[in-house]
């Protein structure tokens, strides 16, 4: 993972005024994937995301995943490309996908992990920090979302 300061001085404040992907999607884990293979999944996406400009969070528990990847548009299209025919997880539902000129939520984060029970103090902060109000729809969105989960 990068430093946080050079992370952001390639891909956070800079990206001002250029076009961002936001997509979430959240997926079921597969039978067998435990907390070993979701640091797997973290340090691949640490390194493949800071190549790639993509920043987000993975929310993992409860036999669930809830990601939040952000970054240029073809970017995005690429990673999730990839991440769709993993098969440490299935039924990839996409909660929300748009591009707009923004900042970044997560621009410190290449890809954090974030356990489910502390995913809404971290969206809490971000809403409290976005300004834009496609980034607001999302955030809340998830947060219906894991709401539901919650709630079986
Ligand atoms: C829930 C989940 C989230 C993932 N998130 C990322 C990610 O943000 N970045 C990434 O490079 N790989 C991520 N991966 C891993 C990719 O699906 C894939 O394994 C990785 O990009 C390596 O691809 P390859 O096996 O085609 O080389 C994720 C996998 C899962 C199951």
């Amino acid at each position: 993972m990068l430093p946080p300061d050079r992370f952001n001085d390639e891909f956070g404040s800079s990206d001002d005024g250029q076009l961002l992907r936001t997509l979430v999607y959240c997926s079921s884990a597969a039978t067998g994937v435990d907390a070993g293979t979701v640091s797997q999944i973290i340090a691949t996406a640490q390194t493949y995301n800071s190549r790639h400009g993509i920043t987000g969070i993975l929310v993992s528990g409860g036999g669930l995943f809830f990601q939040w990847l952000e970054g240029p548009p073809d970017s995005v299209a690429t990673l999730m490309g990839r991440i769709i025919l993993d098969s440490r997880h299935n039924t990839v539902v996409t909660l929300t996908e748009s591009d707009d000129v923004r900042e970044r939520v997560f621009g410190q984060w290449d890809m954090e992990l974030v356990p489910a029970d502390g995913i809404r103090e971290v969206l809490n902060d971000a809403l409290g920090e976005v300004k834009d109000a496609a980034s607001k729809r999302a955030l809340r969105l998830l947060m219906r979302k894991l709401d539901n989960a919650d709630n079986g």
